[in-house]
């Protein structure tokens, strides 16, 4: 019988592919379009000075579609961990999926579709009540609001504090990320020596240049099976 030591400092970097299950699309799938346009061509600052008015359609219909989504069983697994050992999320997701889990350190890199932005300098954020937002709609300090989303061509703010988590981990598990985006992508060749790493994607094996354990499987069969391994009565 072969035993798995349980993590206790675990990190978590998650992608699309991980609200996959709760029916949101993933950015790379089938055909990647939005009527007809590349997310490139929505999700970028120029996008937004040239056509606002598309860029608030395309969030207020991902933010919609949110809205009705729940969290899967994966999401479930994660935020039940965190009762037994440190569970660090760091989400590239812009869905509040892992938070309505019951997850509670959840680190986002692109943004949250669920709050606004402010355009003026102090750029405060907001949670949003509904899924709209309009042309018309202000903060309180009367800046127009956009979306609070790391753009394409934009910094990512939490991307040293995602750093350091990641150094800190003594096991990392990635989940449904194609891992083409940087500097995100990099955070799962970041881990200390010897630091074990569990890939979690259908396409595991073929995307797993990190050395990982690969799961070449759903997000919620990789955790299930995953749980079973730390925390269930019969270890594998
Ligand atoms: P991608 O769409 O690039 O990759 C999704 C990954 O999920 C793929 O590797 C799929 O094989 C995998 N997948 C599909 N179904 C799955 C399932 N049920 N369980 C587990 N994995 C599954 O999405 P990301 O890598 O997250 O940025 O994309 C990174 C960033 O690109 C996003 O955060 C977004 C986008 O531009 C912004 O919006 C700023």
């Amino acid at each position: 019988m072969v035993t798995y030591t349980r993590p206790e400092r675990l990190v978590v970097l998650t992608g699309a592919g991980m609200s996959a299950e709760s029916g949101i699309e993933t950015f790379r799938g089938a055909n990647g379009l939005w009527e007809g346009h590349r997310l490139e061509e929505v999700a970028t600052p120029e996008a937004w000075r040239r056509q606002p008015d598309l860029v608030r359609r395309f969030y207020n219909e991902r933010r919609r579609n949110l809205m009705h989504s729940l969290p899967n069983a994966g999401h479930e697994i994660l935020a039940h961990w965190q009762a037994k050992i440190s569970v660090k999320i760091i989400t590239q997701n812009v869905d509040d999926l892992h938070e309505r889990a019951g997850s509670k350190d959840v680190l986002h890199l692109h943004g949250e579709l669920m709050k606004s932005r402010s355009c003026g300098p102090n750029e405060t954020t907001r949670r949003m009540k509904g899924w709209e937002m309009t042309a018309h709609d202000r903060c309180p300090d009367g800046f127009q609001i956009r979306p609070h989303i790391v753009w394409f061509g934009e910094a990512v703010p939490n991307m040293s504090t995602a750093m350091e988590l990641v150094k800190s981990a003594d096991c990392l598990v990635v989940i449904g990320t194609s891992l083409q985006v940087y500097p995100a992508a990099q955070l799962a060749f970041e881990t200390g020596a010897d630091v074990p790493i569990h890939l979690i994607d259908p396409d595991a094996n073929s995307l797993n240049q990190m050395g990982a354990e690969a799961w070449p499987m759903k997000a919620s069969e990789g955790l299930k099976k995953l749980d079973n391994r730390w925390f269930g009565s019969d270890q594998c």
